[in-house]
């Protein structure tokens, strides 16, 4: 072999290591980490989805927006009205930054799913006794499917280890026989025990789907979060849409606010709680349709 093609031969291997360096520390999946609990909704834990340094940054943008809204709130004494909300948390933008895009992606990659198809992640804290009562994260009315129509799927990730309780159990999966040794069973508390659970972990991640591969919605998809014994428990959640999320519908040419919080409620996540007053419909338009990037 000539010195020039040993020569090229080095230089492909130098950039394919540092390609794969490069792309290691936040897209790169490794389907060996990854476990299936269900296939009754299809569910899937991938232990370490998350850095140390991915957690940290997310709990931190979250709090110091949970501060920013407490204060704001105080200046313009509405505070009776967001008490509830900033406890049940806040969105994190897309591509907010470097990290929160990095997580984005690994999102996609590990899902195959679009990025576009993707909501603002929402930050949850829960404390002592803080819980979360069974629901699916798929809709039933026109209002919540009129962006990227229904939620196909979810990732929850979660921030911080909780020493009991916290869960995420899907009460009515269908368990697969060979699982749940009863040895495995003993840190799971009572509600955990009432269906196929996942412990939080800091840095795993759940996905499950909320609708079949026919696109019918999946029943078995129901699921809670199990109140919090002891510690505090941070989550992440990516909600997966059918379209994408950022498509602008419909757009008579008068995109406006009504209100001069509508911005402030947007990032609380009023659009997805509250979206008849902030989105409304064709007939009867919501007061916050910029905010909520409906129009
Ligand atoms: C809100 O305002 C009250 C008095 O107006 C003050 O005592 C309280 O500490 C303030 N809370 C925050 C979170 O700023
Ligand atoms: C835009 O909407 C506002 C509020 O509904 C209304 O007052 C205004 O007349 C509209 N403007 C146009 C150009 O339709
Ligand atoms: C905005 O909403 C707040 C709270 O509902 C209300 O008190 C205020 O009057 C609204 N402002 C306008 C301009 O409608």
């Amino acid at each position: 072999m000539s010195t020039v093609t040993l020569s090229l031969h080095f230089l492909v291997v130098l950039s394919t290591i540092s390609l794969f360096i490069h792309v290691s520390s936040s897209s790169i999946i490794n389907p060996s980490k990854v476990k299936q609990i269900s296939w009754k909704p299809r569910a899937f834990v991938y232990e370490g989805f998350l850095t140390e340094l991915e957690c940290d940054h997310l709990i931190s943008l979250a709090k110091t927006e949970l501060k920013r809204s407490a204060v704001a709130d105080n200046l313009s004494g509405e505070s009776k009205l967001s008490e509830v909300r900033t406890s049940s948390g806040m969105f994190i933008s897309k591509g907010k930054d470097v990290i929160v895009s990095g997580i984005e992606d690994k999102i996609s990659t590990w899902t195959f799913l679009p990025k576009e198809n993707g909501e603002d992640m929402q930050m949850l804290r829960y404390e002592h006794g803080q819980k979360y009562d069974p629901h699916y994260d798929y809709f039933v009315d026109k209002v919540n499917i009129a962006r990227g129509g229904h939620r196909m799927a979810t990732v929850l990730m979660y921030l911080s280890d909780v020493t009991k309780g916290g869960e995420t159990v899907f009460p009515v999966a269908e368990e697969p026989p060979r699982r749940r040794t009863p040895a495995k069973n003993d840190d799971f508390s009572e509600c955990a025990k009432k269906g196929v659970a996942v412990k939080p972990r800091r840095g795993d991640a759940l996905l499950f789907f909320s609708l079949h591969p026919d696109a019918v919605p999946d029943p078995n998809s129901l699921h809670a979060g199990c109140p919090v014994i002891e510690g505090e428990k941070w989550s992440a959640t990516k909600w997966i849409h059918v379209d994408s999320f950022d498509k602008n519908v419909a757009n008579s040419g008068n995109c406006t606010d009504q209100n001069e919080s509508c911005e402030r409620w947007a990032n609380l996540g009023e659009c997805t709680n509250n979206p008849e007053y902030m989105v409304g419909t064709a007939e009867l338009p919501g007061y916050c349709r910029r905010s909520c990037k409906v129009c």
